[in-house]
């Protein structure tokens, strides 16, 4: 089965992924280390690192190679990401396993065509899957849990077959340009890899990192803030009409959570509202420009509408609407939400400097913003928040 993807361009992507470049560049400035890790090991393909770059990748001559076939196993709940890659002679030819939409996704470049391949099961259901990649001749075949997922080749009879003696392998990312990859996907999957096996390799990976990041042994659903850093979006991108407001939808134990769960900043840098959970006074509260409203925070379900004048948030669970509005005057003017920015996990303080404060400690299981589900991996986000799992 062949898919055409459509490349994902709105606004916000490209606008979001500005600011990612910009994180990502500050990244590289702090510079690597190498550390030499098992192919076996337990990895967190979350570990922060470039956005394209692979947490760990090896090169061989062909001579050490004596097997076809790699086997892992993956658990994620992201439903997008770089799993695994190949190449021959630098990236003369190569190969990536991707996610995408849930789904795995294969990639190959051979003798200057590109084929890609899209199907099989969905594989961000949390639990681990066993996936074999095996090279067989002109094939690449996909296995996963035993049974055969995705099939792909490239039959060109005239062409001959060229033997090549370096191949590169790599994990979460890719070792080529991101240019000479033509289906748009976000990179960056949050999900483990372990119990690898690959080409029957004995020899150590290479790690750009000092450590690796641990793996959870039990994960659930959801964005994990372990109280260390926030994400920030600008709100732009959910193109909020200033007449209906901005509507916002959190789900989560909120009886869990501790610190600043969403706070909105105008392009002027004052704050404009606030959602914060306290855990000892086990209550949640919105604050909107001075204005308050607090509830208990025995809630899982919460609805927030925020327009030029005032909030009003629904708590599903008890069928309980709470509203509040602010007084306009010209030192007041009323909000235009369309032109700021959102922080998830954090406060964002008044003026320049503060980039943030009081970060949330929890899991929030869900986003929607504007009826649609935030996914952090666009957002510039801290290093520490992993945006598609949280322990369990
Ligand atoms: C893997 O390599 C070892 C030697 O390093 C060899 O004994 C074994 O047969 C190989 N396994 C496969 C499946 O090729
Ligand atoms: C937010 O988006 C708007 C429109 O794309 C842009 O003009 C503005 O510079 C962005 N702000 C930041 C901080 O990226
Ligand atoms: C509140 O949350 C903080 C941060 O996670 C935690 O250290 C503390 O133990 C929690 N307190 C209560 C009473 O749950
Ligand atoms: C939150 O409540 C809305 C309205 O009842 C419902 O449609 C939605 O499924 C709920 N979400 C969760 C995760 O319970």
């Amino acid at each position: 089965m062949v898919l055409r993807l459509n490349a994902v361009a709105g606004g916000l992507l490209l606008t979001l992924n500005l600011i990612t470049q910009h994180v990502t560049a500050d990244a590289q400035r702090n510079g690597h280390r190498t550390k030499q890790v098992p192919g076996g090991s337990t990895f967190y393909l979350g570990q922060e690192r470039d956005l394209w770059q692979p947490l760990v990748h090896i090169a061989v001559h062909l001579s050490q190679i004596n097997s076809i076939k790699s086997t892992f196993q993956l658990r994620t709940y992201d439903p997008e990401g770089a799993i695994f890659y190949g190449d021959t002679e630098n990236g003369k030819e190569w190969f990536i396993l991707a996610l995408k939409d849930g789904n795995p996704l294969m990639l190959l470049y051979r003798k200057e065509v590109l084929v890609h391949v899209s199907g099989g099961p969905k594989l961000n259901d949390g639990q681990w899957h066993t996936l074999e990649v095996s090279n067989q001749g002109n094939h690449v075949i996909l296995e996963v849990d035993g049974v055969k997922g995705l099939v792909m080749g490239l039959h060109s009879p005239q062409l001959e077959d060229v033997i090549y003696t370096k191949l590169r392998l790599g994990l979460g990312g890719i070792l080529i340009d991101s240019d000479r990859v033509n289906i748009q996907f976000d990179p960056h999957l949050d999900g483990c890899i372990r119990e690898g096996s690959f080409l029957n390799l004995t020899i150590p990976w290479e790690l750009d990192s000092e450590t690796l990041w641990p793996c959870y042994p039990n994960i659930q659903p959801g964005i994990f803030f372990p109280g260390t850093g926030l994400a920030i979006l600008n709100t732009t991108g959910f193109l909020v009409e200033e007449e209906n407001g901005m509507r916002m939808e959190l789900v989560g134990d909120f009886s869990q959570m501790d610190g600043t769960i969403l706070s909105i900043r105008s392009l002027a840098k004052e704050l404009l509202f606030t959602l914060a959970a306290n855990n000892e006074t086990e209550e949640i509260s919105l604050n909107l420009k001075g204005v308050g409203i607090s509830l208990k925070n025995n809630v899982k379900n919460l609805t927030i509408t925020l327009q030029k004048d005032s909030m009003t948030v629904f708590d599903h669970e008890n069928d309980l609407t709470l509203s509040k509005s602010m007084q306009i005057s010209q030192a007041n003017p009323s909000i235009k939400w369309r032109d700021g920015h959102i922080a998830i996990g954090g406060l964002l303080g008044n003026g320049g400097d503060n980039i943030g404060s009081q970060f949330l400690t929890g899991c929030l299981e869900k986003i929607l913003i504007q009826g649609k589900i935030l996914d952090l991996d666009v957002a510039a986000k801290h290093k520490s928040i992993s945006s598609h799992s949280c322990p369990a």
